[in-house]
């Protein structure tokens, strides 16, 4: 089993440093444009082995996708990261040209491959690469669910005082500050629903929090979040090749599913050996139905900018 990340800026390495000490395949490559980053940050993370214990080959590539030859599955997070008071959305510009042309050179030498897609703006860069590769939908996936999910999860359990392990959240629709949409209503404490513990004002601050999750870490950091986004990709790639069957919110493509076609957007998926292989209705309540189909409408929107963008 090989798999590779594309990018190795700090969200890319995080994951690359997940999936070896999870010891997700015998060889993960790692490749950025930038000379020397993925061989250097492949050579740290081999002299971590004696201590974090994975035997996991870490292989560095500037740019030689033929070292990235037979992936099994490849996580793309190329492309700038966010700035303080940046959305996600004015990244498009810079980043679609990338990701598409990474995605060409993946299948060029991979094209058995599943995708996994972190760079952002998350939901059209899904959209960009599906369209791009040709692929069947269900080899490409974007991840941004899991990771708003975990953050969902974080905020629940410090206003509830308990461990994040305990609780069960899932965050569907756009990766961005206006669309992404936490399932409050469906949220439990070890089966509880926390609206049971929880009035509907810490519930809806509790929302807010999550929906600019990544926006507070960047205000704090500079620059966008890479330890939680790192882990997310790696548990992905973690139920593809392990074949578990895990069901996440991820941006998949959709042709009907929750009332949405022709987009890519999060929604709870089955993941596994075959990437995402089926869509999990969650039986949305009109209003939630409602706030999806104003998701969709904002990230639609995005992904005409495409079609503006000479790639
Ligand atoms: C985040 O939300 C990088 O989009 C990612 O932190």
């Amino acid at each position: 089993m090989k798999i590779t990340v594309v990018g190795a800026g700090a969200v890319g390495a995080t994951c690359a440093d997940n999936i070896a000490r999870r010891e997700l395949a015998e060889e993960l490559v790692l490749l950025d444009i930038k000379e020397g980053i993925a061989e250097g940050k492949a050579m740290d993370m081999m002299q971590t082995m004696t201590m974090n214990g994975f035997d996991t080959k870490v292989i560095g590539s500037t740019n030689d996708y033929s070292k990235t030859a037979g992936s099994s599955v490849v996580v793309i997070t190329s492309g700038i990261p966010r700035k303080p008071g940046m959305t996600r959305e004015e990244l498009i510009g810079t980043n679609a040209s990338i990701v598409k042309g990474v995605t060409e050179n993946i299948l060029k030498y991979s094209p058995d491959a599943i995708i996994v897609v972190i760079s952002n703006p998350m939901d059209t860069m899904t959209y960009l690469a599906l369209k791009a590769s040709g692929l069947p939908k269900n080899r490409i996936i974007g991840m941004g669910g899991i990771l708003d999910s975990a953050r969902f999860k974080y905020y629940l359990s410090q206003s509830l005082n308990c461990s994040a392990n305990d609780l069960q959240g899932v965050v569907i629709g756009g990766h961005g500050d206006t669309t992404m949409i936490p399932l409050t209503r469906l949220a439990t404490l070890n089966s509880l629903p926390v609206s049971n513990l929880l009035s509907a004002e810490q519930l809806s601050q509790i929302s807010a929090d999550t929906m600019v999750g990544g926006a507070t870490l960047t205000k704090f950091m500079g620059t966008s979040a890479w330890y939680a986004p790192g882990a997310a990709g790696a548990i992905l790639v973690e139920s593809i090749v392990r074949d578990e069957k895990k069901v996440f919110p991820c941006c998949v493509s959709l042709e009907g599913e929750y009332g949405q076609s022709d987009i890519c957007l999060g929604v709870p998926v089955v993941i596994g050996k075959n990437g995402w292989e089926k869509i999990v209705d969650y039986k949305l309540t009109a209003d939630e139905q409602a706030a999806f189909n104003k998701s969709a409408d904002a990230v639609r929107n995005m992904n005409e900018v495409l079609s503006t963008l000479s790639l």
